[in-house]
């Protein structure tokens, strides 16, 4: 028998795409990684009718299809897809019309940079909601989140909920699912934060027009990525870093074949790799965003951070985390 609790509470991690973003959406392979950064959300019954969700950046009240601001820039549009989400829950729940909800999100992930904010945001609403009607399942809940991301970007790959849910390090496509990946060495790893915010779904359809526009050499550019994919699949199995930065930096050549890098990120990856990274590329959609750096070792990799800090950017060294969302 299941129990109607009168809170649900979940979070669930960011991430980082160490390969393969962008080439992910066409069924190529990329590896991912969930990062020791969260967004936690817990949801109660509400007012009937009514769908208050507040987060750190916008807080707003759905009725039906009447949007109440209470606070923050574009609130509509932030929240749209955290409200559908939650409603798909109570449909397929069964829950009265008009079930009420109160949910709320604080959140340590920097946002709209590439770190999958939205993707964790809709794994731990979706899982707070379920959990509040007394049940989860975790491949419902990365089933339901993809398909609440589509609203955000209509062509999402599900790379990003899916890290976001099951956690760890994961070879990943669209096809195939997932596979774990355990790294034989410790990976010291730092992010540096552009501060400007992308739009995914725009850049991921600027990939599109130039697949359309040339789809020979974006067949090529498709092949060498699934190659870097596995021989960094290799690299990270037998342990050998320096070879994964290698494979970082080609990465990062195919993203400037893309058009999604840019000159503040190009700035922030040349710091990187003259601080001493072994390999530096932006992670996730670009257009500004985050990058991940590489480092052989602790000491290296707070050079790094220090590098991008002196810049005037914010930086952060991360660590893998390896539990995934996480329901209480
Ligand atoms: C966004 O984090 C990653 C992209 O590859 C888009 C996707 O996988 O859906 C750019």
């Amino acid at each position: 028998m299941t129990t109607t609790a009168t809170k649900g509470k979940a979070s669930a991690p960011a991430k980082i795409i160490l390969f393969g973003e962008h080439f992910v959406v066409y069924g190529n392979p990329a590896i991912l990684a969930s990062i020791n950064r969260r967004i936690t959300v817990s949801a109660r019954k509400g007012k009937e009718g009514k769908v208050t969700i507040r987060s750190d950046i916008a807080a707003g009240e759905f009725e039906g299809s009447t949007f109440r601001l209470i606070e923050g820039a574009n609130a509509r549009a932030t929240l749209e897809p955290i409200y559908f989400a939650a409603r798909q829950v109570l449909v397929s729940r069964k829950q009265p019309a008009g079930t009420g909800l109160e949910i709320e999100m604080s959140s340590d992930i920097p946002y709209g940079v590439g770190l999958g904010s939205s993707a964790a945001a809709l794994v731990a609403t979706i899982a707070a909601v379920e959990e509040l009607l007394g049940k989860t399942d975790r491949k419902k809940i990365c089933e339901s989140a993809i398909e609440a991301e589509r609203i955000i970007h209509k062509n999402s790959s599900g790379a990003d909920c899916y890290v976001s849910t099951y956690g760890g390090m994961i070879f990943y496509s669209r096809g195939e699912g997932y596979k774990k990946v355990e790294s034989k060495s410790d990976l010291f790893m730092v992010i540096g934060n552009t501060g400007i915010k992308h739009n995914t779904g725009e850049l991921v359809s600027s990939v599109r027009r130039l697949k359309e526009a040339n789809q020979m050499a974006f067949q090529g550019l498709m092949a060498q990525s699934k190659d870097i994919c596995n021989q960094a699949l290799n690299a990270l199995n037998s342990g050998n870093v320096d070879h994964l930065g290698m494979l970082m930096n080609e990465n990062q050549l195919l993203l400037e074949r893309l058009g999604v890098t840019h000159e503040k990120a190009d700035e922030l990856i040349d710091i990187a790799r003259s601080s001493g990274a072994l390999g530096a590329k932006i992670t996730g959609a670009g257009g500004g965003g985050a990058i991940i750096a590489l480092a052989a070792s602790k000491q290296d990799s707070e050079r790094v951070a220090a590098g991008i800090k002196a810049a005037g950017y914010s930086a952060f060294e991360i660590e893998i985390d390896s539990k995934g969302l996480v329901v209480n």
